[in-house]
């Protein structure tokens, strides 16, 4: 038991200032595709999602409605629950930075931090834009305003305690070295070492000018920087009973924008404390509607509804990780998830099941000495090469594969002519096919898979591939993906 393999994988948390959208469905979806995978290869998996509820930003959002911050926040959560249940997002938990154990956790941690002495009282001078609760200094600013929201960013002269970062350059440097995986894609490395190298400022971590936050221990007039407070949810989820064998995480997935808090802060933040560093943080690209911005204000956002409204859950599941590498950037449009979802799910899959059950209700199953099919031979080499894939996060190329084997099996019903000579032995292999893809795409599609494994008699598990099928009873499926 204690040696079985654990797999931890986290997805940032979101805040909650409105209701989740497409691009935060991305990051989860991606962590449920490796969750669910691990799961499958029998390891004990921890799969955490949740919300970042401090800060001045959720504080004004909820002014602009009236209500507390609390009662806000209370609003929304139940929203991006929906959204995950509608997507099939088996995570975990689901932690909120203001559930009672993050917040005495997060307290204990400053002030271990702060008895170290890597935390000092000082004076802030600068600017700090409140969307993306970041500091800048004024060589970032583009015009007086964020480079980020090109809106006008507040000066901020206050009292505040400071985070020893400068202390940490060396050592996360020589992290990243002894770690090269830490940062991934690779290709996201060297720009943060680079700037890793240009030295560390030390960090403004507490704010007095608001209350919504976590009270430092040792000065209530001040609470916690919300990016503190947040980081520390990846540690805390794991300080709850029969969870600490979880952490370190064995990947953080976040999307680019916010690299540099986890792979500067987060990291010196943790060895400050003395807790052992995460193995990995993988950023994805960004999402465009249209070769838009996704933004509220643009009116550009597609939230979790209309996103399952086109095509539903499972084909956008499809799309987003078959359309673009992950890790790339990628423009979402409805025309190209709806071409994808008529020509590749229900052209190629939905059809290859509906002819092979229809044959199999015609003319039955026969056994076939296992060893000696046909598709035995793929079996092994898919199940390996799949495996490959999705590990190193490469989920449009793991699918690619899964349809070019689907693709050879339409095929065989097509030169077998398998509706003429009602061969039973070639509808079993056909079978045990599609008991193949339908495995290994349960991660990606599990709805459909599911429907596809009570079809034809299986069990959705990787050592059922081991055995021969079971013969029974097979009645024509329904349809899987209507076309649109
Ligand atoms: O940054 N394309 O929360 P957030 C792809 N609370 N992914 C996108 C996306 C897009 N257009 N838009 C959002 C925060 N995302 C902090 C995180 S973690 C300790 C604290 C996804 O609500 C992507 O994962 O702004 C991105 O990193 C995240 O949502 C930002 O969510
Ligand atoms: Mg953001």
């Amino acid at each position: 038991m204690a040696n079985k393999n654990k797999f931890y994988v986290t997805t940032p948390i979101y805040y909650p200032n409105d209701i989740p959208h497409i691009g935060h469905a991305y990051t989860t979806i991606a962590a449920d595709i490796l969750a669910r995978w691990y799961r499958f290869k029998g390891y004990d998996v921890f799969f955490l999602t949740g919300t970042d509820e401090h800060g001045k930003k959720i504080e004004n959002t909820a002014k602009k409605h009236n209500k507390t911050p609390r009662e806000f926040v209370d609003s929304l959560i139940p929203k991006f629950k929906e959204a995950w249940k509608k997507l099939n997002l088996n995570y975990d938990r689901f932690i909120r930075t203001t559930d009672k154990d993050h917040e005495k956790f997060v307290q204990e941690i400053l002030q271990k931090v702060y008895d170290k002495g890597d935390i000092y009282k000082g004076h802030y001078e600068g600017y700090y834009c409140t969307e993306c609760e970041a500091y800048y200094t004024e060589k970032d600013l583009e015009n007086g305003c964020c480079p980020v929201h090109k809106t006008k960013i507040e000066k901020l002269k206050e009292e505040s305690y400071f985070f020893k970062l400068s202390k940490y350059q060396n050592r996360l440097l020589e992290f990243y070295r002894e770690n090269p995986d830490f940062i991934s894609p690779s290709y996201r490395k060297d720009e943060v070492i680079n700037r890793v190298k240009e030295g560390l400022k030390d960090l403004s971590i507490s704010r007095s000018s608001f209350k919504w936050g976590i009270p430092l221990p040792f000065d209530k007039k001040h609470v916690v920087y919300v990016w503190f407070d947040a980081l520390f949810n990846y540690y805390s989820a794991t300080r709850d009973k029969n969870k600490e064998k979880f952490w370190p995480a064995d990947v953080h997935l976040i999307g680019k924008d916010i690299v540099w808090f986890h792979t500067v802060y987060w990291p010196a933040f943790l060895l400050s404390a003395g807790i052992e560093l995460p193995k990995r943080v993988f950023a994805h690209g960004w999402w465009t509607f249209n070769k838009e911005k996704i933004s509220k204000s643009k009116g550009k956002v597609i939230n979790i509804d209309e996103l399952v409204r086109i095509a539903g859950s499972d084909s956008a599941r499809y799309f987003l990780f078959r359309h673009i590498p992950f890790g790339e950037d990628g423009d979402f449009s409805e025309n190209a998830l709806v071409e994808r979802h008529n020509n590749e799910l229900a052209n190629k899959l939905g059809n290859l099941v509906s002819r092979v059950s229809a044959l199999a209700e015609k003319y039955g199953l026969k056994e076939v000495n296992f060893k000696k099919i046909n598709v035995d031979i793929h079996i092994s080499n898919v199940v390996r090469d799949v495996s490959e894939l999705i590990e190193r996060f490469e989920f449009d190329k793991a699918l690619n594969l899964i349809f070019a084997f689907i693709d050879t099996l339409n095929q065989w019903v097509q030169d077998k002519k398998i509706w003429e000579t009602g061969s039973k032995e070639d509808l079993f292999e056909l079978a045990t096919g599609i008991r193949l893809a339908t495995i290994l795409l349960w991660p990606f599609i599990p709805e459909t898979c599911e429907r596809i494994s009570k079809t034809f008699g299986f069990k959705i598990s990787l050592s059922e591939l081991e055995k021969p099928l079971k013969v029974i009873k097979i009645k024509k499926s329904e349809i899987l993906f209507k076309k649109i």
